[in-house]
């Protein structure tokens, strides 16, 4: 889990740095282009294919962790003291997980079929821009939009020090500054998607 967690990562580094490009004030022009050789070029379409077998993997992997948990302690504890220290966030991976695959489901359908359409059924190639106009401006979108995000940034604020524990970095040196990293990471990263829609809707872009 660790590894599929830390792949994901990286993909969002990579896909929110990309689409940041919508801030360039050149009216979408460089995003689009960029959104075009991703979706065309046939060695991101490959690694577009092992993105969704990390994705997959992540999940069931999630899946069987739960179910490993539950197995390991069929009584509940009769005190439940001790998980005071625990934050909130971190009992409820699998929830937030849910809610950021419905988020990808709606996401996917948004942004992401029409492409394979034209790329496999020959329809009209997608501005992908002003696509982004389209649906950030819709209330109802704009909302569930911001619920997925903060769905994200509690799994995120968890998933990225755990990631690494689950790979054995687990010391008095490290720990501390893996901590401090993951917010770090996992507030400017949802940050920077949440402006995205955010920009749209308040006309900023
Ligand atoms: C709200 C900010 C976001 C915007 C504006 C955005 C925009 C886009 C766009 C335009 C595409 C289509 C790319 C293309 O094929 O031309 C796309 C694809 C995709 N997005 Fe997002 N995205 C956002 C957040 C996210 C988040 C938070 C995730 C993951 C949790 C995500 C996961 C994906 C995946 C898996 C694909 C399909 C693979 C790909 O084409 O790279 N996106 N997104």
């Amino acid at each position: 889990m660790g590894f599929t967690g830390l792949f994901l990562i990286a993909f969002l580094i990579v896909h929110a740095g990309l689409n940041a490009t919508i801030f360039m004030n050149d009216d979408g022009e460089t995003f689009n282009k960029t959104s075009h050789f991703m979706s065309h070029n046939w060695i991101m379409r490959f690694l577009e294919l092992g993105l969704f077998i990390g994705f997959i993997i992540h999940i069931v992997q999630g899946m069987i962790l739960t179910r490993m948990n539950r197995a390991a302690r069929p009584v509940k504890y009769s005190k439940t003291r001790y998980i005071s220290k625990i934050k909130w966030y971190s009992r409820y991976m699998g929830i937030l997980g849910i809610l950021i695959l419905l988020y990808l489901i709606m996401h996917l359908a948004h942004f992401w079929v029409e492409t394979k359409s034209e790329l496999y059924f020959g329809a009209e190639e997608v501005n992908q821009y002003e696509r982004m106009r389209e649906v950030f401006t819709q209330p109802l979108w704009f909302v569930l939009y911001m619920v997925g995000l903060a769905a994200l940034l509690y799994h995120l604020l968890h998933g990225f020090q755990s990631a690494f524990q689950s790979l054995g970095m687990n010391d008095k040196t490290w720990t501390p500054l893996v901590k401090k990293l993951g917010v770090a990471y996992s507030v400017i990263i949802v940050l920077l998607f949440a402006l995205m829609p955010i920009a749209f809707m308040v006309g900023w872009l």
